[in-house]
C-alpha cells in the first residue's frame, strides 16, 4: 500500500470574499461555471457528482452531465428506472457536487429533485445525436445484462428499425430539475484557511449568506 501523507497542494489561485459575491447563488454559480467552462484546462466543466440516498440508508454517488441551469435550478438527464431513478422515487433529495481542481473550487448543492415536464425532455432528446438517442433506448440502465453483445445486438436491430425514422423518447428516459435550497461555494486558500460561503434558502424565499470555517 502507499502512504500519501506528503501529497498536498498549496491553494493560492483566487479568493471568495463577501464583497465579491452575488446575492443570488444561481448568479454566483453562473460566474463560477463560466470561469470553468471557458478555461481550456478544465475538461468537462459540466460534469457533476450526484448523490442520492438508497433504501439501506447509504448515499450513492455517480457523475452526470449538467445540461442546463436556470434561476430555478440544475437539469440533468438519465433513465428514470436506473438505480438513481429508483432512489429519487423514494427520496427526492440529492446532493450535487462540482470540483474544478484547476480553479481550486468546489460547489456543494442540496436540492429537491423533480422530473422535467415531458415536452422539455422530448425537446432535449430530439436534439441529441442519433447514436446517443439509440443508446438511451438500448440500455436498461443499472440492470444486470448477460454480456456486451446484448447491447451491440440490440443497437444493430434498432439501427435497422429506425433508419430514416424519428426515434421517440423512451418513457423512462428524461430530465430532472434539481431545485437548490442550500449551495456552498468553496475556494481553496493558503494555509488551509479556505473561503467557504454558504447560501441557505429561507421561508420568505430570500437567500441567507454566511461564511463557514474551513
Ligand atoms: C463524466 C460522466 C458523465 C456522465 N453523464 C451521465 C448523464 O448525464 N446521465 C446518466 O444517466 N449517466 C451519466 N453517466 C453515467 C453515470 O455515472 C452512471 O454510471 C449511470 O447513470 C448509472 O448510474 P446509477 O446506476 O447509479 O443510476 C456519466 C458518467 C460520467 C463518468
Amino acid at each position: 500500500m502507499e502512504n500519501l501523507h506528503d501529497k498536498r497542494k498549496v491553494y493560492e489561485k483566487s479568493q471568495l470574499l463577501e464583497n465579491q459575491i452575488k446575492e443570488n447563488p444561481m448568479e454566483q454559480f453562473r460566474n463560477w461555471f463560466l470561469d470553468a467552462s471557458e478555461n481550456p484546462d478544465v475538461s468537462e466543466a459540466n460534469a457533476m457528482a450526484v448523490s442520492t440516498l438508497e433504501d439501506d440508508g447509504c448515499p450513492r454517488t455517480r457523475m452526470v452531465l449538467l445540461k442546463s441551469y436556470t434561476w430555478e435550478g440544475f437539469v440533468f438527464y438519465t433513465n428514470y428506472n436506473s438505480r438513481k431513478g429508483k432512489a429519487i422515487e423514494s427520496n427526492n433529495k440529492a446532493c450535487l457536487h462540482f470540483f474544478w481542481p484547476t480553479l481550486e473550487r468546489q460547489i456543494i448543492i442540496k436540492a429537491d429533485l423533480e422530473r422535467l415536464p415531458e415536452n422539455l425532455s422530448d425537446g432535449y432528446f430530439q436534439s441529441r445525436p442519433k447514436g446517443s438517442q439509440l443508446g438511451a433506448v438500448v440500455s436498461p440502465q443499472s440492470e444486470v445484462i448477460p454480456d456486451r453483445d446484448f447491447l451491440e445486438n440490440k443497437l444493430k436491430d434498432l439501427e435497422k428499425e429506425f433508419v430514416n425514422k424519428e426515434i421517440p423518447r423512451p418513457e423512462n428516459w428524461g430530465g430532472y430539475l434539481a431545485k437548490p435550497y442550500e449551495i456552498e461555494f468553496w475556494q481553496g486558500r493558503p494555509n488551509r484557511l479556505h473561503d467557504r460561503i454558504i447560501y441557505e434558502l429561507q421561508d420568505d424565499y430570500n437567500w441567507k449568506i454566511s461564511r463557514l470555517a474551513p
